[in-house]
């Protein structure tokens, strides 16, 4: 039995996992959020598979720790390898790579850009799932490299940002024209305006409202929702709390209730 008082925990390798926390705070207002963002380490999406588990690992067991009742893995990149991380943990773990799948299986599209790291491009994971339940589905996919790390720098420097965006899409675009784009990163609803000033009339797919959902079905189904009116928010970082502040404003979060510094 799960005790609905328990908070939910929600990882990422640095800021971008603030986008989940945006739409869990919509629909679940009551649930306290303990937050963990790998900034120091951040980013997951150019290293290899096994320094991705170790690093996850670690936060899991920090979140575990604290009692949390689930945890939304917000991290596409970690995600791609949540089936190797849940035989560790002895509490559920929602992956946004599987939920964001479903989404495609269950709108019916016959293609989908994809953009996200390298690495979770170069895993297949998203077509693997997406093949599952759609398999004549044309899931074109584009690493990119760079924009992860301008997002978690927090400076958003529009030219950066922008050029990388074109650059990546474009290459999409040249292998099919598609209409449908999977924000595949959790740092890259942060800017989903660039992404709508640049290819304006897109249909952008943000993983976040799926997980978020998911979330709120697995607590339902166990019984564990919060009652209580408001949640408390809490941010552990291993790198500079401010720039956390400071997007969950361009966000509109509710205020952190506590920041920590956590090394891992
Ligand atoms: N936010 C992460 C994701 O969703 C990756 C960023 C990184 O490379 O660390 O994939």
């Amino acid at each position: 039995m799960l005790n609905p008082s328990n908070p939910i925990g929600v990882m990422d390798s640095g800021i971008g996992g603030l986008t989940v926390v945006k739409e869990l705070q919509r629909i679940l207002p009551g649930e306290d959020i303990i937050y963990f963002g790998d900034s120091a380490n951040c980013p997951y999406g150019n290293k290899t598979s096994d320094q991705i588990f170790e690093l996850s690992c670690h936060m899991l067991r920090f979140l575990g720790g604290n009692g949390v009742k689930c945890t939304a893995i917000a991290c596409n990149t970690i995600s791609t390898m949540a089936d190797r991380l849940r035989p560790c943990f002895d509490y559920q773990i929602i992956s946004i790579v599987e939920e964001a799948a479903q989404y495609v299986i269950r709108e019916k599209l016959r293609s989908v850009g994809l953009i996200a790291t390298e690495f979770t491009v170069a895993s297949g994971k998203y077509a693997e799932l997406i093949h599952k339940g759609n398999p004549d589905c044309h899931v074109i996919g584009k690493g990119s490299p760079l924009l992860a790390a301008l997002v978690d720098r927090g400076d958003f420097n529009q030219h950066d940002i922008n050029l990388e965006i074109t650059t990546q899409v474009d290459n999409i675009l040249s292998r099919e024209k598609v209409e449908n784009l999977i924000l595949g990163c959790t740092h890259y609803p942060i800017v989903e305006e660039n992404f709508r000033q640049c290819y304006p009339g897109m249909n952008l797919i943000n993983p976040a409202l799926e997980q978020a959902n998911a979330v709120k079905a697995y607590l339902t189904g166990q019984n564990a929702l919060n009652p209580q009116k408001k949640g408390t928010f809490t941010i552990c970082t291993s790198g500079d709390p401010q720039v956390y502040v400071n997007v969950g404003k361009r966000l509109g979060l509710f205020e952190a209730s506590e920041l920590k510094v956590v090394h891992i």
